[in-house]
């Protein structure tokens, strides 16, 4: 009889535990989570009360998101109410800490910012879509969840450069990171095949810039064959704007890329004298490297960048702007009679500090407007500032060795971090579109990714965090990108904000939830994982 109480009792246990596991599947994994007893039913008369009115926006934006799974959008008031979904800031819990408490009596979210408390609406709606949805609302378990980020930057970047997407595809981007708890949104905005940020000083920009004359079809170096078809386009600043609050309503800070001295072909097309030979120059209709940079030796190159930028600075307020830096052949430099007088009047060793003093200038130029710079590990070649912060593409080798200097570091490996990358090693039998990548980055091999590895303690104090990057050479359209990025994004989400707790196997246990919320969004992810395939 003890024996049979026992068996009884240990699989009631089993079952709860069970139930926990199975109702609780929140990516990135909180960092913890209990759940208890009893149960909420959020219905289409479910208030959300907020007890700050820094807390309305994000309540706004839940309100509608329920519109699908309730009937309606919630309404919002700062009255009182029973049954309700509270939303407040507490002064016990950090920037980007929330609490979220469900029971019988209603729903709490806590947070340490407006920020922290939109995570925590982030949680309870992939909650809402795993609870059990009856006819007049959806049936979620009580649960006490605390949680918190790891890394403090989670960035995904987009490039509209090689193709361009509209405003609302970039709304929906956004709408993607923020799921994910990614607060960062590199924007990738100017390179050799266009560019694509209006300035006003500079109208010729949106007219020859932003326009290529045709299209490279198949891959690079490989075909030799175009599609005579014009593309291009533009963000006009009003549409940048638009982005940017989009975005900050949903606490994403937008950190603009703007170019150099390399990848500048579309500008240099534009204004020719920015180059060293002065040209003509043709916006470029394929993909790779170009030779023809922004020359280093003028004095115009510099008041043109500087009059961009004070531009981009009053778009974008986030204190962070990407320069570049990445992939620049000296070899125009070389022969270029202005960059040589440059580099012998500033007693410059050779070209790499030529490069070195570029983006030194352009760097105390924006230090001396509020603003810090991140550049491509490139930057460090010829030396580098003590204030420059390194994005590690090369692999993570040049994010160590700034992580050695002393310099905070963005991790984004390409073996690890870019999702242009085939995601899976099967290409062929899985009908997978061209992409780039020697080696696949499979959802496995991104959640690999140790931000930390090869650092000690002190040094590991610079990984301010990680980032995906989405290149689009072969990326034409918007469902396209959703492919790449989805389910990828959740392996890098896991990676930054649950660093200390990740676990494989247990993660792609939860992907099922996050599947059912994209199918719900109508996203195009990637159905690999899904189907056993990696
Ligand atoms: C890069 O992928 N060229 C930064
Ligand atoms: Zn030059």
């Amino acid at each position: 009889m003890k024996r049979l109480v026992f068996l009884i009792a240990s699989l009631l246990v089993m079952a709860n535990a069970y139930a926990a596991n199975r109702s609780i599947e929140i990516i990135p994994k909180p960092a913890s989570v209990k759940v208890v007893a009893g149960s909420f039913v959020i219905t289409a008369d479910t208030p959300i009360v907020v007890e700050s009115d820094d807390l309305a926006s994000a309540a706004g934006i839940f309100a509608e998101e329920m519109k699908t799974y309730v009937g309606k959008s919630l309404t919002i008031t700062n009255a009182n109410r029973r049954k309700a979904i509270r939303l407040a800031l507490s002064a016990s819990l950090k920037e980007e800490e929330y609490s979220l408490n469900i029971g019988k009596s209603g729903i709490a979210i806590s947070g340490g910012s407006p920020r922290a408390v939109f995570y925590g609406l982030q949680s309870l709606k992939q909650l809402v879509v795993a609870g059990q949805h009856m006819g007049k609302g959806v049936k979620l378990p009580a649960v006490a969840i605390d949680d918190e980020p790891f890394f403090g930057y989670r960035g995904a970047m987009l490039d509209v450069c090689r193709h361009i997407f509209s405003v609302d595809d970039i709304k929906k981007y956004i709408d993607i990171l923020a799921l994910h708890k990614i607060n960062r949104f590199h924007w990738h905005l100017t390179d050799d095949q266009g560019w694509r940020i209006e300035i006003k000083r500079y109208p010729e920009l949106s007219r020859i810039g932003a326009m290529r004359k045709e299209t490279i079809i198949g891959r690079y170096r490989h075909s030799a064959e175009y599609d005579g078809k014009p593309y291009g386009g533009i963000f006009t600043q009003e549409e940048v704007r638009e982005i940017v609050k989009y975005a900050a309503d949903r606490y994403i800070d937008v950190i603009p890329e703007i170019e150099m001295p390399g990848h500048g072909v579309a500008a240099l097309s534009t204004y020719p004298w920015l180059g060293c030979s002065g040209g003509p120059y043709e916006v470029r209709t394929t993909w790779g490297i170009s030779e023809e940079v922004f020359c280093a030796g003028k004095e115009s190159t510099f008041e043109f960048l500087e009059n961009v930028l004070a531009e981009v600075i009053e778009l974008f307020p986030y204190e962070y702007i990407h320069i570049g830096g990445d992939e620049c052949p000296k070899k125009a430099w070389k022969t270029c009679a202005l960059c040589q007088k440059r580099i012998a009047g500033e007693g410059l060793k050779d070209e790499a500090e030529l490069q070195s003093y570029f983006m030194e200038r352009i760097e105390r130029w924006l230090n001396a407007h509020g603003r810090r710079i991140i550049g491509w590990d490139e930057i460090l070649q010829g030396g580098i500032t003590k204030s420059a912060t390194i994005m590690s593409w090369r692999g993570t080798k040049g994010g160590i060795a700034a992580a050695k200097l002393g310099n905070k570091v963005i991790m984004a490996p390409n073996s690890h971090c870019y999702i242009d990358y085939y995601q899976t090693s099967n290409t062929a039998a899985n009908g997978e579109p061209l992409a780039n990548g020697r080696k696949p980055v499979t959802v496995a091999k991104l959640y690999s990714l140790d931000p930390y590895a090869g650092l000690n303690d002190e040094e590991q104090r610079y990984i301010m965090g990680v980032q995906v990057n989405l290149w689009t050479e072969y990326i034409a359209d918007f469902d396209h990108v959703q492919h790449m990025l989805l389910p990828r994004l959740a392996a890098l989400a896991e990676v930054g904000w649950s660093y200390d707790r990740r676990d494989y196997d247990d993660f792609k246990a939860r992907l099922g939830a996050l599947r059912r919320v994209y199918d719900r969004n109508g996203y195009k992810y990637a159905p690999y994982i899904f189907n056993g395939i990696e």
